[in-house]
């Protein structure tokens, strides 16, 4: 016999048939999200991976493009018939704010037969169009002039302030012979400053920055260049005589 509905009756079934519709959507829709959560996880897992490999993979690459590149400029700024040591071995790490250093940086000696040449400057011109001009200057320990300036890595336009590049104009070899005094400080700057150094056409902030800098750095090298001189003169000869202690226990 079946039971007589009523309106009741029916209304609980109702309810009780939307509550069960209800509960499996809402599993349903976790199931999905749950899905979707593990799926985007998997493939940020994969992204993360692939970068990671491909990092590790040229990292060697890039730091030996980046050392060949620092041994062209040294090379361009002490050429071989003045120098005959290895500058890339012959060197020390500074940190110096005069020299707008974010990190410690290498500087580089020089040497022919022993005798010290060059030292090779890194510095940051912090103040360019698009930010930090990082490059380096030679100064020659004979008279402390200008041995050259290359720059290594900026933001500069294209078209605009990257003449400070060697392989896009030769400005930067305007600085090679000048030194403190030559041109006094006040002229190391552009011509449209007083200065004795060309702007580029409609972009004297680039120059600028770096002509300043370079003076800057003549400066720190008049303050500092000597003590640097003898710690690496010391740092060669504390690496000689471990050498020859090894050699002789061998
Ligand atoms: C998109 C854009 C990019 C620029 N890039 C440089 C730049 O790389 N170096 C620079 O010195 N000036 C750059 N300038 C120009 C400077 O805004 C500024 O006008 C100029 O350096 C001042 O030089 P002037 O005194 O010769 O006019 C740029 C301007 C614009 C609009």
């Amino acid at each position: 016999m079946t039971e007589k509905s009523t309106p009741e009756k029916d209304e609980a079934a109702k309810a009780d048939t939307a509550s069960i519709e209800m509960r499996s959507y809402a599993a349903r829709l976790w199931l999905s999200i749950s899905k979707n959560a593990l799926l985007l996880g998997l493939f940020a897992l994969i992204c993360t991976g692939l970068i990671a490999t491909t990092f590790i993979g040229t990292e060697d690459e890039i730091a030996m493009q980046q050392r060949a590149a620092r041994l062209k400029a040294l090379l361009e700024i002490v050429p071989t018939d003045r120098h005959n040591n290895d500058m890339l071995q012959d060197n020390i790490e500074i940190f110096e704010n005069a020299l707008g250093h974010r990190e410690p940086q290498p500087l580089f000696l020089a040497r022919n037969d022993g005798k010290p040449v060059a030292l090779i400057y890194p510095a940051t011109a912090r103040d360019g169009y698009s930010g930090d001009i990082r490059y380096i200057v030679g100064i020659n320990l004979a008279d402390n002039t200008v041995a050259g300036v290359r720059v290594l890595k900026h933001r500069e336009t294209p078209g605009l302030g990257d003449g400070i590049e060697v392989r896009k104009s030769n400005w930067v070899k305007s600085f090679n012979g000048k030194s403190l005094g030559q041109p006094s400080i006040e002229q190391w700057s552009v011509k449209k400053d007083g200065g004795v150094f060309d702007g580029f056409t409609g972009a004297t902030i680039t120059p600028r920055a770096l002509a300043k800098s370079v003076a800057q750095t003549l400066q720190h090298h008049q303050q500092n260049g000597a003590g640097y001189l003898k710690r690496l003169i010391e740092q060669a000869h504390n690496l000689q005589s471990n050498t020859a202690v090894k050699k002789a226990s061998n």
